[in-house]
């Protein structure tokens, strides 16, 4: 096996690419102009991917199973859209039962931990308190929809931003929470992503801040997984020898 192959084959939730697979993919990064003799450099994992440092340090190689992630970047990358990763490549490859997809994606940096304290004041403890017409939520009733709740039923959208728009307008309780806690600028951002996704037909729910990265100040999205994407889109896919 070559040594890009070899930094390839590791297991990725609970299935292992085997020697075939990651040769496979190996040969397909090298067409990309990444050299057969480096190794992958690790550099993080979710649930779903595994993110490698290409050669060239301007990329990331994702590997995952999620095929909403991967069908959501072709998208991107058919369609570049403000406050998304820019995408270079995405294919799968099948192995057995399982398919793998592969990502090459711009390398995005971290969100500073005072910028991911503020996503997740925004995205877990702010929301859950508020009813969709900004009124507060009392702990001892289950029978009102919190913004939390609406957010998981229609995802980062247009309608969403509306209700919270309305809410906002009408309640000085929510103003203020969203001011004292220092994330009313988590507002630029979602209506960003809200056009995005909505004119790329996804269906996102999975906003937390280990979700959002950064391109330069710009507030970036780069995983698209555990959506609900339309139309039918193909994706490219290697062969395994
Ligand atoms: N474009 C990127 N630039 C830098 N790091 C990335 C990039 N994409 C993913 N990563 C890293 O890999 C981790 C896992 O990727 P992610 O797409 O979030 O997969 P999962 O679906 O498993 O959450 C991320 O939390 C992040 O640390
Ligand atoms: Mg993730």
């Amino acid at each position: 096996m070559s040594e890009l192959g070899d930094s390839i084959a590791r297991k990725i939730q609970y299935t292992p690419l085997t020697t075939e697979t990651a040769e496979a993919i190996a040969q397909h990064l090298v067409k990309l102009g990444q050299p057969i003799n480096t190794r992958l450099k690790y550099l993080n994992a979710g649930g779903y991917a595994i993110a490698y440092w290409m050669a060239d340090k301007k990329w990331v190689f994702k590997i995952t199973t999620d095929s909403s992630d991967a069908v959501s970047m072709m998208y991107l990358k058919m369609k570049h859209k403000r406050g998304f990763v820019k995408v270079k490549d995405v294919f799968q490859i099948k192995q057995q039962r399982t398919t793998f997809y592969g990502i090459i994606a711009e390398h995005l940096q971290e969100l500073s931990p005072k910028d991911k304290d503020r996503w997740y004041n925004f995205a877990i403890l702010t929301l859950p308190e508020f009813s969709l017409d900004g009124t507060e939520i009392p702990y001892d009733d289950p029978t009102q929809t919190s913004f939390e709740d609406y957010l998981e039923e229609v995802g980062v959208s247009g309608k969403w931003v509306k209700k919270f728009d309305a809410a906002l307008k009408n309640s000085p309780a929510l103003r203020e929470r969203l001011k004292s806690r220092g994330i009313e600028s988590c507002m630029k951002s979602m209506r960003i992503w809200a056009k995005g996704l909505d004119a790329l037909g996804i269906k996102w729910f999975d906003l937390h801040d280990d979700n959002i990265m950064q391109h330069g100040r710009e507030e970036v999205l780069m995983d698209l997984g555990l959506s609900n994407v339309g139309g039918r889109l193909q994706l490219p896919e290697i062969a395994v020898d």
